[in-house]
């Protein structure tokens, strides 16, 4: 599999997915001889941990030629005060650039969609990989729940184990929707052990939880969207059936169309196998909506 953009994310899923063997790896990146370096530095730690995966670099394509699983995160990552949405121009023309590569190498990939602004990203590839839905998948559900879930196991003094939590929506700050009424702690509802006044604190904080870690390093979150991108690369090559939130392209689910956006998918070796409808309330319903509004604002900027 073929990892698009070794700088911090890349890398730093390059190491979970080691650690986990879960396929060998080929780092591609624009900045000369790093790719190769960076997978040299993986490669010398794997017989320390027993690990038996190659990991090459490159400044090209080759390498990379028929890999299943994809994973674009090329592009410019947001500094403290920015939004992610102020990243579109200069990371749709990356993404396009490196769409157009993938698909000419790997025509059968999967392609995990991780730049952002990701919804936009995610529909971009859509567009310019002409491959079927199921095939195009854009993270953001992975990382914000895994977010809501520490924040949770932190509240609730369980671990992060027991605690079950999903986002869905944009992955934007002001417009992804955690789902607190469909949260809980080993079977219990959230509800039971969090009162509504501190449910809704920790809600604000899983929105602002990439921009917390942005203002706190200086750059962009690495370990958690690393991690949930390994998650959803391991799900998809072991054919786990994983139920995780995903930006995937609506054909009428949530009464959408021709829009990428978070909702609970199931993934396994086809990719996108399920795009599970959720019960939503009044209130949820109408989130949602507002999430969708933003997302397709996105995609005006486009100009698709
Ligand atoms: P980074 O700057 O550390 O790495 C980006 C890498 O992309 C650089 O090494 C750069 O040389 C490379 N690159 C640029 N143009 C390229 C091209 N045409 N072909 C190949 N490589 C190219 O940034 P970081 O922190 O790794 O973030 C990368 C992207 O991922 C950003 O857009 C960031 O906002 C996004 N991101 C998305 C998350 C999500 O949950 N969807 C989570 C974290 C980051
Ligand atoms: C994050 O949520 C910036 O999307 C990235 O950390």
């Amino acid at each position: 599999m073929t990892i698009v953009g070794a700088g911090m994310v890349g890398h730093t899923t390059a190491h979970w997915l080691a650690v986990d063997q879960v396929a060998d790896l080929v780092l591609v990146d624009i900045i000369e001889k790093m790719p190769s370096g960076k997978a040299l530095d993986l490669l010398q730690a794997t017989p320390v941990r027993g690990i038996d995966v190659k990991v090459v670099g490159s400044n090209g394509y080759e390498e990379t030629a028929a890999s299943d699983v994809v994973v674009i995160i090329a592009g410019i990552a947001r500094k403290p005060g920015m939004t992610r949405e102020q990243l579109i121009d200069t990371n749709a023309s990356i993404v396009k650039r490196v769409v157009e590569q993938v698909t000419r190498h790997s025509p059968d990939a999967t392609l995990i969609v991780v730049t952002n602004p990701l919804d936009a990203m995610t529909y971009l590839t859509y567009k310019v990989s002409g491959f079927a839905r199921h095939r195009v998948i854009g993270e953001s559900g992975a990382l914000d729940s895994t977010r809501f879930r520490a924040f949770i196991s932190m509240e609730v003094g369980v671990s992060v184990e027991d605690v079950h939590a999903m986002v869905i929506g944009a992955h934007t700050d002001k417009d992804m929707v955690p789902l607190p009424r469909f949260a809980h702690v080993g079977g219990v509802p959230l509800s039971h052990f969090v009162s509504p006044e501190r449910i809704e604190a920790i809600v604000a904080r899983t929105r602002r939880g990439g921009a917390e870690i942005t203002e706190l390093v200086g750059t962009s979150a690495f370990f958690a969207p690393g991690a949930a991108i390994a998650q959803m690369v391991m799900a998809i090559m072991r054919d786990k059936k994983r139920l995780i939130p995903c930006s995937v392209y609506l054909e009428g689910e949530y009464g959408e169309k021709d829009v990428c956006i978070g909702v609970p998918v199931v993934l396994g070796s086809g990719g996108v196998e399920r795009v599970i409808e959720l019960p939503l309330n009044d209130q949820e319903q109408a989130a949602f909506k507002a999430s969708v509004g933003a997302v397709r604002e996105m995609l005006t900027a486009l100009k698709l």
